[in-house]
């Protein structure tokens, strides 16, 4: 009799597969087998399927509890130096934005902290940040530069997220890094910003392009930053080194920037709480994702929210992501951002955990790779210990994660 080819088989799951074929909430099938061979999904069948009988791999008895995909965090800035806690501190007693920027704060001093810190020291500063998503479900996430703004100390950046991805062997993660060289002018170029533009065309896409160092080129549009020409410029370069394109776009005013995305054919536009109709329809259009980034709303204390029921009846696919970073949003936990896209923005469990699963792997690109538990994608999924898959967003603070299976591989018992 011709044995079945499944290395390892996980029975009596209840899985929340997010495959759009399949009309159940959260795509769940009850009473269900997922078959893995080498690093893909091999099979998704009932625990009464004749092949399960006949497999020689390794069994996991899930004893009804529920299966999703790994999570995806398709923003972060999870490599930096230095802290921003006391400049919160000040925001708090109420110092306005303008004088902590006059004392140097913000962005620019994550960037000088960042500069004058080698690359073992982000690197070893970085892995409890990304032990901390992992710790959740994280199987795959995305993580920017940009608090550099040399060549030098923005590879460096890159190079980090690099060796993430092997700094330790049971950390297994699929990163995607992204160039964000147009984050900030840096005070080098300070009233100089189309210099500033030339130079990343110039010197630092092209090297980070040979290097392989980023799969995307990012930019913040904004009229603190940078504008729509400009980013223009940028997304030009980008496209010509075959880089992909995405931005954080109308996060404080409108400057268009999600049309400029959807037009290069963007992965995704981000924030996007003055995002307007033309926008959404750019990016309907282009199939453009939109990343709600809630934590940053949330820290900030702003109070335009995003156009999320005009996003959703256009049809523009929504991702949720953490946005980590030291200044806007400090918080390393994409749970936590998904129960803040219900809350704040009004999207549905379901729709927030497809945000962080099959939306955030189009985000990235990896739309036929993961994000969905179906034949042919890369076996990346979790167990977890819940009675209902809402419950991963509702509930903060609890550790229902029962294991985490990246490329096949189980995770050692937690
Ligand atoms: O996504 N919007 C710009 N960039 C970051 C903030 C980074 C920082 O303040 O250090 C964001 O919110
Ligand atoms: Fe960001």
């Amino acid at each position: 009799m011709r044995l079945c080819a499944f290395d390892q088989v996980w029975t009596h799951a209840r899985i929340a597969t997010f495959d759009p074929r399949i009309p159940a909430p959260y795509g769940l099938l009850e009473n269900h087998a997922l078959a893995v061979q080498g690093d893909a999904i091999a099979a998704i069948v009932p625990d009464d399927a004749p092949e399960l009988r006949r497999c020689t791999g390794t069994v996991t008895d899930c004893r009804g509890r529920l299966i999703t995909p790994g999570l995806i965090d398709c923003h972060t800035h999870l490599i930096w130096g230095g802290s921003r806690a006391a400049e919160w501190e000040a925001r708090l007693a109420g110092v306005p934005y303008s004088e902590i920027a006059r004392r140097g704060g913000g962005i620019l001093a994550t960037v000088q902290a960042t500069r004058a810190w080698s690359e073992d020291e982000l690197l070893k500063a970085a892995i409890p940040r990304l032990r901390a998503l992992v710790a959740e479900g994280v199987t795959c996430l995305e993580i920017k530069s940009g608090y550099g703004l040399t060549l030098d100390d923005e590879l460096k950046l890159l190079r980090v997220a690099q060796r993430l991805r092997d700094a330790d062997p049971s950390l297994r993660i699929d990163i995607s890094p992204t160039l964000l060289a147009a984050h900030a002018v840096p005070p080098e170029f300070a009233g100089r910003a189309d210099d500033y533009v030339s130079f990343i065309n110039d010197a630092i896409i092209p090297a980070v392009a040979n290097h392989r160092l980023a799969e995307a080129v990012d930019v913040f549009c904004e009229a603190i930053a940078f504008s729509r020409a400009q980013c223009d410029r940028i997304f030009a370069t980008a496209k010509r080194h075959h880089l992909a394109i995405k931005g954080h776009v109308e996060q404080l005013t409108n400057s268009h920037g999600a049309e400029l995305v959807a037009q290069y054919g963007g992965w995704s536009a981000d924030h996007l709480e003055y995002l307007d109709e033309a926008g959404i329809e750019a990016m309907a259009k282009a199939g453009t994702v939109a990343v709600l980034l809630p934590g940053a709303y949330y820290f900030l204390r702003a109070t335009h929210k995003p156009p999320v029921a005009q996003l959703r009846a256009a049809g523009v696919p929504l991702a949720v992501a953490s946005d980590f970073n030291p200044g806007t949003s400090p918080f390393a936990s994409l749970r936590l951002a998904m129960n803040m896209a219900c809350v704040l923005y009004g999207l549905s469990p379901e729709e927030a955990l497809a945000g962080a699963t099959r939306e955030a792997a189009k985000a990235l690109g990896r739309g036929a790779i993961c994000g969905t538990l179906a034949v042919g994608q890369r076996a990346d999924f979790l167990l977890w210990d819940v009675s209902h898959p809402a419950e991963i967003v509702c509930s903060l603070g609890t550790h229902p994660l029962v294991q985490r299976v990246v490329a096949g591989i189980p995770d050692p018992p937690l």
